[in-house]
């Protein structure tokens, strides 16, 4: 299980970089910041074909590897795709669901419900990425968006499997931009609030408590701080500033600072 004591740090890397070796010396570097962290739960998400030459390189708790998708079944013919067996035996303890780049490729949120199911069943853990594309405060249709993406993706889970579950909260019109662009501390709050009363209707308040949930959007450096402690968020997935060691490094160094 994944502690809310200490803040989680997802680095996204998305299909990013682009060969093992420049994988390795992100990697490394990243590496040497995290491993002095210890109010910090770094997770990297390196492609899956990076996976087995990336946890050679690091044997420890104070970094954990995940996933960036699977898919459901366990085996079978079904060309390209990933099992979480797979990525579990390749060093994996986590697995992105449903990021707003896979839906918008037309990812379901029956496919997505199908695939918590599956992570939860390896035993793995699941960050599942909510988020709507705009928001019209007035109407608030975004919030209906927000429940019925949680709704359906962790209609039927267990209470005791939701323990195994991370809520990573991506507003669309946030992702891939700079600083600025992020969403306001305020703002997120709020969206933090109702996301757990969301969770609360369907499992109950303790169980929903426990589950840390993340900010993601054009996170970096100068706002990670800020977003953390005003946002109220257990953690942060970040997506471009990853790919730095500085950037990401200085990330990680906010998040040990506001612990
Ligand atoms: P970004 O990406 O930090 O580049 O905005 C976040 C994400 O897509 O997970």
């Amino acid at each position: 299980m994944i502690s809310v004591k200490k803040k989680i740090i997802v680095a996204n890397w998305k299909m990013n970089p682009v060969n093992i070796a420049a994988a390795k010396k992100l990697f490394t570097g990243i590496k040497e910041i995290a491993r002095n962290l210890s109010k910090v739960q770094t997770i990297i998400a390196p492609p899956a074909p990076y996976l087995s030459e990336l946890t050679k390189l690091y044997k420890g708790h104070r970094i954990l590897f995940s996933g960036q998708d699977i898919f459901w079944e366990e085996k079978g013919s079904f060309t390209g795709e990933i099992s979480g067996t797979m990525l579990k035996d390749l060093g994996a303890a986590c697995v992105i669901i449903g990021h707003s780049e896979r839906r918008a490729r037309g990812e379901s949120n029956e496919d997505i419900h199908k695939k918590i199911q599956a992570v939860l069943q390896t035993g793995l853990t699941a960050i599942l990425c909510i988020g709507e594309s705009d928001r019209d405060h007035k109407d608030g249709t975004h919030l209906a968006f927000l429940t019925s993406q949680l709704e359906s993706a962790l209609g039927g889970i267990s209470k005791g499997k939701l323990s195994k579950v991370v809520i990573a909260y991506e507003p669309i019109w946030a992702i891939g931009k700079s600083k600025d662009d992020a969403m306001k501390p305020e703002e997120l709050h709020e969206t933090v609030l109702f996301i757990k009363k969301v969770v609360t209707n369907s499992f109950g308040k303790s169980a929903a408590f426990k589950v840390p949930i993340l900010y993601g959007g054009s996170v970096e450096k100068d706002n990670a701080g800020t977003l953390l402690t005003e946002g109220m968020v257990d953690g942060l997935l970040v997506g471009h500033a990853s790919l730095s060691v500085r950037e990401f490094g200085d990330i990680l160094r906010s998040a040990q600072e506001v612990s």
